[in-house]
């Protein structure tokens, strides 16, 4: 037992037992997306490094201090962090600007940052998430979040926190950021080392700082006139207010959080995030916005977009657990040739269906058949003998013998 290898720090393993809370989240993700026009897209789980470093950011966490990267034939080639660069990359390769707009996109899959792990943080971990390119009007940001909002209420999350807040355009952005800087400078000495570094390298993120210390200064009465002021330009603040309205007019509850700024570098204008107060200091179940400047970033035709992702296991972590379903038929037989022969039929019947492959005792095979399933079909020597089989309902302890030629209708 000594040398028993684990699975890695930060990662776990979806057990049989849970895989149904999975397979829900997935069957409603493909549901609600599919009806408001999103079709799946599945791109690769490891792409360039670069593709990261110039999407996501260089100045981010992200691809600082969390990727894992690696080389292979000369190649940098690094695990998916998040999957909106991968989705961008695939949109300009495969020449989708020239679809008709908008073009709509989903997905679900495995993402990778090394991060301290904690409750609702891995190494390794599920994201659902969808991108929608082409349109710049702000009703595709209201269209993205009613989704996002819609998808939650489909898998019974209802109360949860819509934040959102507008990053404004890259001149608001500097305007704003120069104003922060200089409020910031004379109680920079007392921040943190990272806010020390986001200082000089995006300002933007100081906000965002979580360390008591920081908040302290963020908190004081003058760098809070700083935050609220006026910070966008007319038509950035046009742009969010149509967005709020659109909002208002689809009864979804949010509210204005100036200090979201998010952990990424491709914003502008609208950024929001859902929250739960049941998940402690990993509280985003989703994280979104706009980011209209991306793909010509990453050398493609300029095409708006906008989207988010959520977490799965944060997602899961809030639905109760669901109960195994049972199969339709256990086969109980004295003949392991016949107990095959039915299942087979049973199954290409479209019924779930299994049987004892070790033929034990009648007794045992019936207690695993009421265990496991709803129904079994009895073909022992009488059965065998008669040509019928004897159908056992565990509902009602019911049990009746009919024609082996008719079985499978008697079930339907
Ligand atoms: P993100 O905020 O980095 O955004 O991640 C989205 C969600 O993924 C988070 O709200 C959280 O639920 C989950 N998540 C992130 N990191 C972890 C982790 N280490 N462990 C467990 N769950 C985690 C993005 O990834 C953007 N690509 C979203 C987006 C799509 N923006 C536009 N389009």
């Amino acid at each position: 037992m000594t040398n028993i290898i684990k699975a890695q720090k930060g990662t776990k393993d979806i057990l049989p037992a849970e895989i149904s809370k999975w397979y829900n989240l997935e069957k409603k993700a493909e549901e609600v997306f599919s009806f408001a026009g999103f079709k799946e897209i599945r791109t690769p789980i490891f792409e360039a490094t670069e593709l990261f470093a110039r999407g996501v950011g260089d100045t981010t966490d992200i691809v600082n201090k969390e990727m894992y990267s690696f080389e292979k034939s000369e190649r940098s080639l690094t695990l998916r962090p998040e999957n909106t660069a991968g989705v961008v990359r695939s949109f300009i390769e495969n020449g989708m600007h020239r679809l008709t707009a908008p073009v709509k996109l989903w997905y679900k899959g495995p993402m990778f940052r090394y991060e301290r792990p904690q409750a609702g943080r891995q190494r390794q971990f599920h994201q659902v998430g969808v991108e929608m390119f082409g349109i710049k009007e702000p009703s595709a940001d209201a269209e993205v979040i009613l989704l996002a909002v819609n998808y939650l209420k489909s898998i019974g999350l209802c109360d949860l926190d819509v934040e959102i807040n507008s990053l404004g355009c890259p001149n608001c952005r500097e305007t704003f950021s120069k104003k922060l800087k200089d409020a910031i400078r004379p109680y920079l000495a007392n921040m943190c080392p990272d806010c020390q570094e986001r200082f000089e390298k995006n300002p933007l993120r100081l906000l965002d700082c979580k360390v008591p210390e920081c908040n302290e200064v963020l908190n004081s009465e003058e760098i809070q006139n700083v935050i609220t002021s006026e910070y966008i330009c007319d038509e950035c603040s046009e742009h969010f207010n149509k967005v709020k309205e659109y909002l208002d007019a689809l009864n979804i509850k949010y509210s204005v959080n100036r200090l979201l700024v998010r952990g990424l570098d491709y914003y502008n204008r609208t950024v929001f995030e859902i929250k739960s107060n049941n998940l402690g200091s990993q509280n985003a179940v989703c994280g979104g916005g706009r980011y209209d400047s991306l793909v010509r970033h990453l050398g493609g035709v300029d095409t708006p977009a906008v989207g988010f992702a959520m977490g799965m296991e944060r997602l899961n972590s809030l639905l109760p657990d669901v109960e195994d379903n049972k199969l339709d038929i256990f086969v109980v037989s004295s003949s392991s040739t016949e107990a095959f022969k039915v299942v087979n039929e049973l199954r290409a019947a479209g019924f779930s269906a299994d049987f004892d492959l070790s033929c034990k005792k009648f007794g045992k095979q019936i207690e695993k058949a009421s265990k496991v399933a709803s129904h079994a079909v009895i073909v022992c020597e009488d059965e065998i003998a008669n040509n019928t089989v004897s159908i056992k309902d565990f509902s009602t302890s019911e049990q009746k013998t009919v024609s082996r030629n008719d079985y499978i209708n008697c079930l339907k």
